[in-house]
């Protein structure tokens, strides 16, 4: 193992202080990071249970409506539609709440591409909203410039376990009439002032794909108070059959996919639902401490929820300021790594979405045979169209978070944190 050398390191830019790891020093990591099984015999014996039943699919079986209800109580919401993912969840969400193509439907630039996925399959124009840098969301101010007359609805994405300021987003969808679609897919159980995210707007979408705080493999969910939104993301998940009707009757004159769980699914899904509340207690736990330890550190500005507000944690979001970000993500993110902290910067696939090669060059309306070659004429996709987010995507700094992890993790994560800043945030 290296001694410390207490000598100047050779880092460029770096000042005084213990030596990084990545120049040879001693991590700051000592132990790895807590790790748990996510599954356990609850999810084994829902499994197997589900396998002797001999039926698989939700039509005449109870896992799938078993685990709505286990939403339906947990979220305290009326109508739940469980479905194959989140992608799924919010193209059915979104097409529940009446998105015809040419419309326009405001996004965040920096999410998954399963945020946007849905609108384009719909013919609908994405519009992306520069966001703020508190909670990598929707600035309410940008999001009032980028209305127009073609805006039919608001997806807000509540990134990374932050809630968006979702009480002045709803404001601005209710006084402008336009449908509010909140993509809860890496915030459930994130609180407003009391009040659950995803309880907003018209409908929330969430995912239970393998990344997230509760997993079934893929998977996801739709919450809406309203009868008809549920009922019509029910017919878009399930081909448009109208299962409570004569057997096979086709209710809706609308083009609809199979997105439907399974239950198999379902049943891991019903097990990991009990664990959920506990496992965000224990983020908020982990997050809180950390937090604690990382407060004042120049050239670093972890994201804060807002007084009144509970996040979910799903990564703890940040970002470089000063000296450090004009030194470069990668550079202290490749120092966090190398303390034994694995410390990471994409925030979307490409660094905000609409970089993406199928919205610059519009190449997708060539191939996509269900849109209009011209659906997205008069759209540019260019750089520079969302300053704040761009600047974001290039200064994030994001640090992992688990419910496994403990104070010892919280704390020598911090004391990384502090030590790798120490060398590349300090302006002297
Ligand atoms: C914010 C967000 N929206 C949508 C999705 C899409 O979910 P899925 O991968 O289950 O389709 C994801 C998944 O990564 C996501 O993080």
């Amino acid at each position: 193992m290296p001694t410390p050398t207490g000598s100047r390191p050779s880092t460029p830019g770096s000042t005084a202080g213990p030596a990084l790891a990545i120049d040879g020093g001693i991590k700051a990591k000592s132990q790895p990071y807590g790790t748990g099984e996510r599954f356990g015999a609850a999810e084994e014996a829902a499994v197997l249970a589900a396998l002797r039943s001999q039926h698989l699919w939700y039509i005449g079986g109870t896992r799938v409506f078993q685990a709505e209800d286990a939403i339906r109580s947990l979220f305290a919401v009326e109508h739940v539609v469980c479905c194959s993912s989140g992608t799924a969840a919010i193209h059915a969400a979104l097409a529940a709440c009446g998105v015809e193509p040419g419309d326009e439907v405001i996004v965040n630039p920096i999410s998954d591409w399963g945020s946007v996925a849905g609108v384009l399959a719909l013919g609908a124009i994405p519009v992306f909203c520069d966001i703020e840098p508190a909670t990598f969301s929707l600035d309410p101010e940008a999001l009032l410039r980028a209305i127009t007359a073609k805006t039919r609805a608001i997806l807000v994405v509540h990134l990374g376990g932050y809630p968006a300021r979702i009480r002045e987003i709803a404001g601005i969808a209710r006084e402008r009439s336009l449908k509010l679609i909140e993509d809860c897919a890496q915030t459930p159980l994130a609180e407003v002032d009391g009040t659950m995210i995803g309880m907003f707007g018209d409908a929330a979408a969430f995912s239970t794909n393998d990344s997230k705080h509760i997993s079934c493999g893929e998977g996801g969910f739709v919450i809406t108070r309203d009868a008809e939104t549920a009922r019509l993301v029910r017919l878009f998940t399930d081909k448009g059959y109208d299962r409570t009707a004569k057997r096979g009757t086709i209710a809706v004159g609308f083009l609809a996919f199979n997105y439907r769980m399974s239950e198999l699914s379902a049943a891991v899904l019903g097990a990991q639902l009990v664990r959920l509340r506990d496992i965000i207690a224990a983020r908020r736990r982990y997050a809180a401490r950390l937090l604690a330890g990382v407060q004042d550190i120049p050239g670093y500005a972890p994201s804060i929820i807002a007084p009144g507000s509970a996040g979910s944690w799903w990564h703890i979001l940040g970002r470089l300021t000063g000296k450090a970000a004009s030194i470069g993500q990668q550079r202290v993110a490749a120092a966090l790594v190398a303390e034994g902290i694995p410390a990471y910067t994409g925030l979307s696939p490409s660094r905000v979405l609409y970089a993406s090669p199928a919205l610059v060059d519009h190449s997708l309306c060539a191939r996509n045979r269900l849109l209009r070659a011209d659906f997205l004429e008069g759209y540019d996709y260019r750089p520079g169209l969302c300053p704040v987010a761009e600047s974001l995507a290039n200064t994030a700094l994001i640090l992992p978070c688990s419910e496994f992890f403990t104070d010892q993790d919280a704390d020598e994560t911090a004391a990384g944190v502090r030590k790798v800043m120490r060398h590349f945030g300090e302006e002297r």
